[in-house]
């Protein structure tokens, strides 16, 4: 018999998995449980991409990534942004998500502790987990517009913590902080010392106001910032995020993406490379039509007499469940056998998601307006 280590034993399924799963095996379920664009690969990248992959030359690659994609993100940084960043800063991850394992891997021993937000992306929560490190949570409440309390982060913190995770626009409240927030979190990590890790893996997806990056607040020797292909590009198939990184890290953040991974797979370093020359057009094309999705989401959740927060950026929005007086998983495997759409269920982000649910945004028009449709005639049978 193999004995599981009890934080393994732990660790719960993620509930949006655990809906999909069950979605995929109704013929007509609408899928509004995942953050999965409904646009395929571009085809501007798999035409470019064709030549290469035919040539037969796809190989190991140094760990942080290829020279030529990490040059190319440099230059799209400044050029987009005004940011000059050294490519020797710049690693390539097999998504973004690998970026906080390699972070928290290097960085975290036992006993450290690392602030999250509550409600948040729950990867972020177990990965700390079985890195041996402690998560202490920062809550982001609706009665705050879910924006931190500072003077009770300062409380929650300890000499032990070392991070503090910043999600904006946030997976899965679609709040982007304002100006003085970020202002606010450089403040905090000077003042405690705190590495800051930014993940923005959601900065194109903006549909009020605008996307604060963190770099602009906080010195480049505290701070990690992470950005994803998948969510950019609708590339999310191919396994690709960056992540730019303190210069005096960068040898170990190596060592670590070197003994985990080797290397991000080279077919889609290059994917990411001809993605970034994608014209403008393409890319806000994108955003316009989650913008609409957006909007219509919110008219139809509003006729409807649903309480939510109006997503500013992201893919979600996040809808309050409490008048159906069920433990969110219960509401919505109820709501998927009745109705056949799925969404997420609030506590897969936190205990302080328990009474809300997550509607997917980066769905097809039709599939949103008819997974609304359907949980709103849902609502009017249950509640009566
Ligand atoms: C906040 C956040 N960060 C990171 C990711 C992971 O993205 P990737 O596909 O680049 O690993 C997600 C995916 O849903 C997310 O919501």
């Amino acid at each position: 018999m193999v004995n599981i280590p009890e934080h393994v034993n732990c660790l719960p399924r993620s509930g949006i998995r655990e809906l999909m799963g069950l979605a995929l095996c109704m013929e007509d379920a609408v899928h509004l449980e995942i953050g999965e664009p409904h646009f395929p690969t571009p085809s501007f990248v798999l035409d470019r991409l064709e030549p290469f992959y035919r040539l037969g030359e796809i190989k190991y690659t140094p760990t942080v990534g290829i020279p030529s994609l990490r040059e190319k993100i440099a230059y799209t940084l400044d050029k987009e942004k005004g940011w000059k960043v050294d490519p020797s800063r710049i690693m390539i991850l097999p998504g973004s998500l690998f970026g906080t394992v390699v972070v928290f891997q290097a960085l975290l021993s036992g006993g450290d502790e690392v602030l999250i937000p509550e409600p948040g992306f729950t990867n972020h929560l177990h990965q700390v987990e079985l890195s041996g490190a402690t998560p202490l949570r920062y809550h982001l409440l609706s009665e705050n517009s879910f924006l931190p309390d500072f003077t009770r982060i300062e409380e929650t913190l300890t000499s032990s913590t070392k991070i503090i995770l910043v999600n904006s626009p946030s997976n899965p409240l679609g709040v982007v902080f304002p100006e003085e927030t970020m202002k606010n979190f450089a403040r905090l990590a000077e003042k405690h010392n705190l590495v800051v890790i930014s993940d923005e893996a959601y900065e194109k997806y903006v549909y009020e106001g605008k996307h604060n990056e963190m770099f602009r607040y906080v010195p480049p020797e505290r701070l990690v910032s992470i950005f994803s292909f998948s969510k950019t590009y609708a590339l999310t198939g191919w396994r690709v995020g960056y992540m730019v990184v303190p210069e005096e890290l960068s040898c170990h953040l190596m060592k670590v993406e070197e003994y985990l991974i080797a290397c991000t797979a080279h077919i889609s370093q290059k994917a990411a490379e001809i993605a970034l020359d994608m014209p403008d057009g393409d890319l806000s094309a994108m955003v316009e039509c989650y913008k609409g999705n957006r909007d219509i989401a919110c008219r139809l959740l509003e006729e409807a007499g649903f309480t939510f927060f109006p997503p500013q950026g992201g893919y979600y929005v996040w809808i309050d469940i409490r008048e159906f007086g069920m433990p969110s998983l219960e509401f919505c495997k109820t709501l998927l056998k009745e109705s056949c759409v799925a969404l997420a269920p609030g506590d897969a982000f936190g205990e302080s998601g328990e009474g809300f649910a997550r509607i997917s945004i980066c769905r097809r028009r039709e599939e949103i307006e008819e997974g609304i449709h359907r949980l709103v005639e849902f609502r009017k049978e249950f509640l009566g």
